[in-house]
């Protein structure tokens, strides 16, 4: 499904040693690519959401680590380099996951060496990325098969899991390609995700591109879908997952698993192991992001003559709060969907996932 001549949130050309991504500020209005060429272009792409979703955080701050030891491969470099990345964005883990995985690639070895390992190693974490996506999407689908339904599949999803959010495929919505590459009549929900509207702006985008019919609806009717049998099962991604299996993603994805769990419909979160925070115990210790509150207060969209326009929604001085993600707890999720298998939310079933992905 996806060629290498597709599109992918993130390209590295060998030959002019170029890393560009996808501008995701602008999206779904223009498709722009953006050359991140300095340490400080990185971690603006990231902090301003250029790039964003779980997975490509990691893979963009691991080139944007790579970049830096090109400039100064000192010890004093790497760990200044490593910080500022790692103060770019605090909930999604993969992002100090991708950065250790530098480090670890780099420690031991000379100054001289340490910018071509690390260049090496973040190119194979973005080709690990793909793959392992790929696997998501097969052990997703098994689950899709599985399900009653219909003349139509009807998956919901929130924000945007999808390959923007990774390098290609994407994690909630690998199963939804590869159902439909197998002919399944999946149709997917996208709820808007307010405030920055990933659903809209992103989902919607790429399942349109790749064919995949699908529908935005608000964020509140969700619920009623899930009570009108509308719904078969939720698929979201996940930003860190605790060791408990309690589930951190994008605000909005707790009301939806408490209403799936009301309508008796499967709440499945699919993730790489990368996004599993060994090191937290429960959800409750899990970092969550709070955003700008010009985020919920104004809207941006296209205005009637095709320019690009903020607004605001509210009466001048409203007060807002903008939480960015989560946390739902490991009971309200059916199975954690992997690149290594399903495995139940919890930390036995978590400890079954490290036994397959050590071989133990
Ligand atoms: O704030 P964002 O857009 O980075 O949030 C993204 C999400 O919440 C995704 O659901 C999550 O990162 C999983 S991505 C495969």
């Amino acid at each position: 499904m996806f060629s290498t001549d597709d599109l992918c949130s993130l390209r590295w050309d060998p030959v002019s040693e170029k890393v560009e991504v996808i501008d995701q500020t602008l999206l779904p209005h223009a498709l722009r690519w953006c050359h991140l060429d300095s340490l400080q272009a990185f971690c603006h792409a990231i902090s301003t959401m250029q790039v964003r979703g779980a997975p490509l955080i990691g893979i963009t701050a691991a080139f944007g680590l790579a970049h830096a030891l090109s400039e100064d491969a000192s010890d004093e470099h790497l760990a200044r380099a490593a910080a500022t990345l790692l103060a770019t964005r605090p909930t999604a883990v993969n992002l100090r996951w991708a950065l250790e995985e530098i480090r670890v690639a780099v420690r031991h070895l000379a100054p001289a060496e340490r910018a071509g390992a690390a260049l090496e190693k973040a190119c194979a974490l973005r080709e690990e990325d793909i793959a392992n996506c790929e696997r998501i999407g097969d052990n997703g689908l098994q689950l899709l098969r599985a399900l009653p339904t219909g003349d139509r599949l009807n998956v919901m999803t929130h924000c945007n899991a999808g390959w923007l959010a990774a390098i290609q495929w994407g994690t909630a919505l690998a199963p939804v390609y590869k159902a439909h590459a197998a002919g399944l009549p999946v149709h997917v929900w996208v709820s808007e995700t307010r405030p920055r509207n990933q659903g809209t702006n992103l989902t919607a985008w790429e399942l349109q591109r790749a064919g995949v019919p699908c529908t935005i609806v608000a964020d509140n009717s969700c619920g009623q879908l899930m009570r009108q049998g509308r719904v078969d099962c939720v698929i979201v991604g996940s930003d860190r997952t605790a060791a408990n299996g309690d589930v951190c993603n994008k605000v909005g994805t707790y009301l939806k698993a408490l209403a799936a769990q009301a309508s008796s419909i499967p709440f499945y979160v699919a993730l790489p192991e990368s996004t599993i925070d060994w090191d937290c115990p429960d959800g409750e210790q899990i970092p969550i992001e709070e955003r700008d509150a010009a985020e919920v207060l104004s809207i941006a969209g296209l205005d009637a003559g095709g320019e690009l326009l903020e607004v605001n929604l509210a009466a001048a001085h409203s007060q807002a709060l903008n939480p960015a993600f989560d946390v739902t707890p490991s009971w309200l999720v059916q199975s954690l969907v992997t690149e290594h298998g399903n495995f139940a939310a919890s930390e036995e079933g978590l400890q079954k996932l490290r036994a397959v992905a050590t071989g133990a």
